[in-house]
Parts: C-alpha cells; sequence; structure tokens
C-alpha cells in the first residue's frame, strides 16, 4: 500500500544470505532467501522512500524504484554497509549474516581423501555492531532469528549491538522465518514491543515499515 510515511527518508536495507567460500566450489551459507528483506526494501519504497538494497545471492527480483548493491561475503557486506549507512536516516538488516568464514579460502578445489578435513573457521564483524559506530549514526533496525526465548535473546541484541529496535522472529515457528513466505515478529525498543501476527512477509513488511516510520518520526 502507498503511503508518504517515509517520504524524503532515505532508507538503507540488507537482505539475504552472505556466503563464505571455501574453495572455488563450496561454500558455508544458510538458507535465508532475502524475500523478508526485499518485502522491506519494497514497502519502504511504497511508504516514498529513497531506498538502498544491499542483497546477498538471492534468486528475487529487485523491487520497482529501489537501488540494488550485490554483495557476497560479509566482508562484501560490511564495506559496503558502512559506504552506505553514513548517508541514511534508517538502516534496516534483516541479512543473514555468516557469523564464521574459512582463515583462507583454497585456491584450487579441495580434494575428495580418506580422511575428513578440519576447516579453520574465523569470526566475521558483527556488520550492524560496526554500523551502529558511524557518525553520523543512522536509526537502526535488527532482525534477530531465534528458535528459543526469542524475545529475551532479541533485547539482548538489541543492547549488544548497541541499536535502536530489533524485530525478533522465531524462525522455528512453522511456515515462518528462513525461506518461509510467511513471518511472525515482535518489534522491540528499550520500553515498548509490539506484536505483528503471522501474515505473509510482504503485508508485514508494510506494517513493519508504518511502526518503524513513526518510531522514526517521533524520536527525542
Ligand atoms: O530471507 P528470508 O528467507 O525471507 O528469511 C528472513 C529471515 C529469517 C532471514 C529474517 O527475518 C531474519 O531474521 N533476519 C536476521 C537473520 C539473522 O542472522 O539474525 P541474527 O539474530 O543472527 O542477527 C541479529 C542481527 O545482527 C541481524 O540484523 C543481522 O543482520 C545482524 N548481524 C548478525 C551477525 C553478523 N555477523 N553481523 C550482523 O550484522
Amino acid at each position: 500500500l502507498r503511503s508518504s510515511a517515509m517520504q524524503g527518508l532515505k532508507v538503507l536495507v540488507n537482505a539475504g544470505p552472505t556466503l563464505e567460500d571455501i574453495d572455488p566450489v563450496r561454500y558455508i551459507g544458510n538458507r535465508s532467501s532475502g524475500k523478508m528483506g526485499f518485502s522491506v526494501a519494497e514497502a519502504a519504497a511504497l511508504a516514498g522512500a529513497e531506498v538502498c538494497l544491499i542483497a546477498g545471492p538471492v534468486h528475487l527480483p529487485t523491487p520497482l524504484g529501489v537501488r540494488r548493491i550485490d554483495i557476497r561475503s560479509a566482508t562484501e557486506l560490511l564495506q559496503c554497509m558502512l559506504s552506505e549507512a553514513p548517508h541514511a536516516d534508517i538502516v534496516i538488516a534483516s541479512a543473514a549474516v555468516a557469523d564464521f568464514r574459512v582463515r583462507e579460502i583454497a585456491k584450487q578445489k579441495i580434494k575428495r581423501g580418506p580422511d575428513g578435513i578440519h576447516l579453520d573457521l574465523v569470526p566475521n564483524p558483527d556488520v550492524l555492531a560496526e554500523v551502529a559506530k558511524v557518525q553520523p549514526r543512522p536509526f537502526l533496525v535488527g532482525f534477530a532469528a531465534e528458535t528459543e526465548n526469542v524475545l529475551t535473546y532479541a533485547r539482548l541484541k538489541l543492547d549488544k549491538k548497541n541499536i535502536d529496535l530489533i524485530a525478533a522472529n522465531d524462525v522455528a515457528r512453522p511456515g515462518c522465518g528462513f525461506d518461509a513466505n510467511e513471518n511472525a515478529l515482535t518489534l522491540i525498543s528499550r520500553d515498548q514491543q509490539w506484536h505483528f501476527a503471522q501474515a505473509g512477509k510482504s503485508e508485514l513488511a508494510g506494517q513493519l515499515i508504518t511502526q518503524v516510520a513513526a518510531l522514526y518520526r517521533g524520536r527525542s
């Protein structure tokens, strides 16, 4: 639904997985399809925002009127977010960033042998926590993908990453979360929360954008 809730605002959204290459043919990834984040980007554009969407490898068309930048790894996502975030009023981070990458990507395909192999994994940066340090600091909205203690864990992430809002989703709930067409969200601020019942991701994204716009406009 079209509105003017975000008229005049610049919104930066990230979506989809990051893939961490192991060798020329293999990678570490996750099941994020990008549907949630692409719906958020589309809803922000429909609400009048100028939208930049940074997307991991997904199979989705770019929403109308949205500027899209494709990335592959968490390292690329970080670089791109750090260069775009200072120009944004609002950042909404729905990407499922891989928490680990291999220390060194093998130049040739790793050969199959009789023994297993050990992957030397190093932690990826926390992209959102790094974005929270940029100046001027945009209004920051994260997502929290949880399978238990959803609201408690989401609150911890809100504090640890020093962001303004977090949209918590129970990704173990049937029909919701990764690669599903529907989701359910609880948007959490330091002192309030709003629940959005299970619905199609684009409907949910519209509700989320309306609430984020109201909170952004009303912030002290
Ligand atoms: O893409 P879909 O198939 O539609 O699925 C949607 C979704 C389930 C991926 C989405 O709704 C969602 O929950 N996105 C966040 C996924 C995630 O990895 O959450 P997290 O709880 O691990 O991370 C918390 C927040 O920190 C997120 O905003 C994430 O983008 C960010 N993060 C996490 C790790 C990291 N190294 N850097 C980050 O910036």
